[in-house]
């Protein structure tokens, strides 16, 4: 079961792409994004970013000289742990290589309606408290404005309206599995999130394209506001999806903030992050010899799938680490403590980072200001 909200067992991730409509990330677009952008990153060769709707129309669009604006975002919940990084990374990635603006929206509006806090300032706190993460990724401030929907809703309020206005209980109901107890906010939030994908066009009064980078839970409020977008005389959004990241616990779950010990979490303590990486599931044999006689199963191995998702983007490397797993030389108990190190540094680095961000956040805040009053008539 997949939903924003909720995912629980196994994804089958095959079926997803049947189930949701998209389509493939296939060789053919892969070549077309790197003929693009000079290079191709390593989420995009691993068939972690593996779905996507209309990529070859942000193509065709971006070599025709007509450039697209790049949207995602973070329900704040919680602190941000390496998971809810994946989409980031690769946004970072996307701006760089296509020289293009992003928006990144923060719903605290989401995390108090749907229960997350009980009181909105405390969404919104951890809501900051989560930019800092998006600032020491890198994104360049010149071209990234961060949208907390609380500070900024008076400007983006018209525009939620129009798509409040033609999306019908039984669409969402249908869509998210709302029922007769569900607040009515909840009912109104995909409005919400349907907004970043139109603002730009609003800022500069001409249609631009919308790509968004996002977890393939999010797809189905996308879905909506692209039934909607030609209603309303913009472009549909466009979308590339990734796989998400699995437990370290397992992975028939997703890394989850409400079980720590599945997690690593950016602001966590060295010795912390470490335990969890020495406490993970692996694929490997039951014992040090039943290991080396029939090698370990990396496919299943969530410590494996870290090396691959975020600790190491050599490919040579990684298929070693592979292929010395399935032969039985390379011993869990090694290949979690070499994953704990590289994780440990990773920490350091972005920690410092995360501190030097707090005298930047109003540098990347989107300000009433720069949006226009009233829509274009
Ligand atoms: N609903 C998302 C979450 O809970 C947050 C979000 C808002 C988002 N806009 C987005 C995620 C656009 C991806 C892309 O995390």
């Amino acid at each position: 079961m997949v939903t924003p909200w909720e995912v629980k067992g196994e994804i089958d991730y095959d079926k997803l792409i049947d189930r949701f409509g998209t389509e493939r990330v296939e060789e053919s677009l892969l070549k077309r994004i790197q003929a693009v952008a000079g290079e191709l990153h390593p989420l995009l060769t691993r068939g972690i970013f593996y779905s996507h709707r209309d990529m070859d129309w942000i193509l065709d669009e971006y070599k025709r000289g007509n450039r697209f604006f790049l949207y995602t975002g973070r329900g704040p919940s919680s602190q941000v742990h390496v998971g809810h990084m994946l989409p980031w990374v690769f946004t970072k990635w996307l701006q760089d290589v296509m020289d293009v603006r992003l928006y990144f929206q923060i719903t605290d509006d989401e995390k108090f309606l749907f229960r997350d806090f009980d009181r909105l300032a405390e969404s919104t706190r951890v809501g900051y408290e989560n930019v800092l993460d998006i600032i020491a990724l890198g994104f360049d401030p010149e071209r990234t404005r961060v949208i907390m929907d609380s500070k900024l809703i008076r400007r983006m309020y018209p525009l939620a309206l129009r798509v409040a206005r033609r999306i019908t209980f039984s669409t969402v109901k249908a869509v998210f599995g709302f029922t007769p107890s569900s607040n009515v906010g909840e009912i109104f939030y995909t409005s919400i999130q349907a907004v970043p994908c139109f603002l730009e066009s609003v800022r500069k009064g001409r249609n631009v394209p919308c790509l968004i980078p996002c977890g393939i839970d999010q797809d189905p409020h996308f879905r909506i506001a692209r039934d909607v977008a030609p209603q309303l005389g913009y472009f549909k959004p466009a979308l590339i999806h990734n796989k998400l990241v699995p437990s370290l616990r397992g992975m028939q779950a997703k890394m989850s903030a409400s079980d720590p010990t599945s997690a690593i979490f950016v602001t966590d303590e060295a010795e912390t992050a470490r335990e969890h990486v020495m406490d993970a599931m692996t694929g490997g044999g039951a014992t040090v010899e039943e290991h080396r006689k029939y090698g370990g199963k990396p496919e299943i191995c969530p410590v494996y799938h870290y090396y691959a998702y975020f600790f190491e983007w050599d490919d040579d490397y990684l298929k070693e680490i592979y292929a010395t797993c399935r032969s039985g030389s390379r011993l869990c108990g090694d290949c979690k403590a070499e994953l704990a190190d590289k994780v440990v540094s990773f920490l350091d680095r972005h920690q410092e980072k995360r501190e030097e961000a707090r005298d930047r956040v109003q540098e990347f805040m989107l300000t009433e200001e720069e949006l226009p009053e009233h829509e274009p008539a």
